[in-house]
């Protein structure tokens, strides 16, 4: 059984560095993707008191509303549409500094002020898209998509 996530202080930094070996650890040995979304959305939750942090999953046409901590979500959201369907349509990762400034934005939570959406790649084609969402604006840069990207790479789909 899982124990209790050691929350680590300090920069943002220190706090992905403390974090990604609690990940490696709460992954190991456990091959089920839902059951691995679901700890990663809730250790990201807990380590950073974000808003909202969950997977969508590319199927068929749509991203479906997948694992995830925080305020009930939109379940489907198509190719293009909003940030996740653009990051995956663009198969980049975007930083949205300020939501309302984001053309098609869609809002799941008004309270949501900024938001990144990681794309994760598996052979070459989109298989998932990592959403975080913060109460605060501009909350995410290049140091959250680097390790938030390091983080889904490390999940088995
Ligand atoms: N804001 C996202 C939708 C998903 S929610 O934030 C959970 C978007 O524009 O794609």
């Amino acid at each position: 059984m899982a124990e209790d996530l050691n929350i680590v202080k300090g920069s943002k930094e220190q706090q992905y560095t403390g974090l990604i070996p609690q990940i490696e650890g709460l992954l190991t040995g456990e091959s089920d993707l839902i059951a691995n979304l679901g700890n990663v959305t809730a250790a990201l939750k807990e380590q950073f008191g974000l808003l909202w942090v969950g997977f969508y999953l590319v199927k068929q046409d749509e991203l479906v509303l997948g694992p995830f901590q925080g305020p009930v979500a939109c379940t489907r959201i198509k190719k293009g549409r909003g940030v996740c369907g653009t990051s995956w349509e663009q198969a980049k990762p975007l930083i949205v500094p300020d939501v309302e400034k984001f053309p098609g934005h869609i809002a799941c939570s008004s309270l949501s002020k900024s938001e990144i959406v990681i794309p994760v790649i598996k052979n070459n084609e989109v298989v998932a898209v990592l959403d975080a969402d913060s109460e605060k604006y501009d909350s995410f840069d290049k140091a959250d998509q680097q390790y938030l990207k390091k983080i889904a790479d490390m999940i088995q789909f």
